[in-house]
């Protein structure tokens, strides 16, 4: 039985491959995939699993390929799909190069639907999907449009595919932390920076995944780490997103 896990080179992702194990005790192998191969090696020492690193860039779409290529020559079965890879910048839309955005659809989106689609054949029976969105997703936000529009996009189709599933008895669980401490912000805050407030509610990653994977193994559809999110989830359920735009700024 085997677990895949993208954007596993870095951060949440990085963090999911170091506790799968602890929550699901029948997974024996955990294929790794993201860019930077020679991290990718270095996460063998953090798992007593065989791990696979698998170098795709996710932002070319033939990269899914590969992957089609190695779940057809080897038939596993997969317990349990994480797909973590992604990226924001924070900036106004206009300041942004054009490139950027796209390829922040093509990664957030594009290849979470694609890895989903070609994965989805040989999840077990009552398997899992792990979606990483983000609070983002919960509220248009002016300053980091474009990535919070890719991870509404995560969580929509992420509860869509739940219930779609059920007759697989898989369960689909998207993930929506607010700010966590990665390396997230060393590349989103390239062109602007981030709202002084949001500093206050950074989380540790340990806990955004453990709480995760609990949520996953419970069968959770949304798995929100801390108080002050839960909050923001309510107060974009209850107000009018127009009022909390207007004070937004
Ligand atoms: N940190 C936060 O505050 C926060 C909050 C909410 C949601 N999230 C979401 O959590 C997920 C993980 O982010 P993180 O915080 O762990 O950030 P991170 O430390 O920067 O990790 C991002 C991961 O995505 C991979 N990735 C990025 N572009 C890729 C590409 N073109 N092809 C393949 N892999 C790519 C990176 O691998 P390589 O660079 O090696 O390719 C890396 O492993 C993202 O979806 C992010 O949107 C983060």
């Amino acid at each position: 039985m085997i677990a895949i896990v993208t954007g596993a080179s870095s951060g949440i992702g990085k963090e999911f491959v170091r506790q799968i194990t602890s929550h699901y005790k029948n997974i024996n192998e955990i294929w790794v995939i993201a860019r930077r191969t020679e991290r990718l090696k270095t996460l063998q020492k953090m798992v007593n699993v065989k791990l696979v690193p698998i170098t795709l860039d996710l932002i070319n779409p033939d990269s899914i390929k590969v992957l089609k290529k190695m779940l057809k020559e080897r038939s596993p079965k997969v317990k349990l799909l994480v797909n973590s890879a992604g990226f924001g910048q924070v900036g106004g839309f206009t300041d942004m190069d054009c490139k950027y955005s796209t390829d922040m659809i093509a990664v957030n989106c594009t290849a979470l639907t694609a890895i989903t689609h070609t994965v989805l054949p040989y999840i077990t029976y009552n398997g899992r999907i792990i979606q990483i969105a983000s609070s983002a997703a919960f509220l248009p936000q002016p300053d980091f449009a474009v990535y919070a529009a890719t991870k509404s996009y995560v969580l929509s189709f992420s509860r869509a595919l739940n219930i779609e599933l059920k007759r697989r008895k898989i369960k689909v669980t998207a993930v929506c932390p607010g700010p966590v401490k990665t390396e997230f912000f060393d590349l989103a805050e390239k062109t602007g920076k981030l709202a002084e407030y949001k500093k206050y509610f950074f989380v540790d990653a340990v806990k955004v995944v453990r709480k995760a994977l609990i949520d996953s193994v419970d069968g959770k559809e949304l798995s929100i780490y801390s108080i002050p999110m839960k909050a923001f989830y309510i107060l974009t359920k209850t107000v009018p997103h127009r009022i909390i735009l207007k004070i937004y700024k």
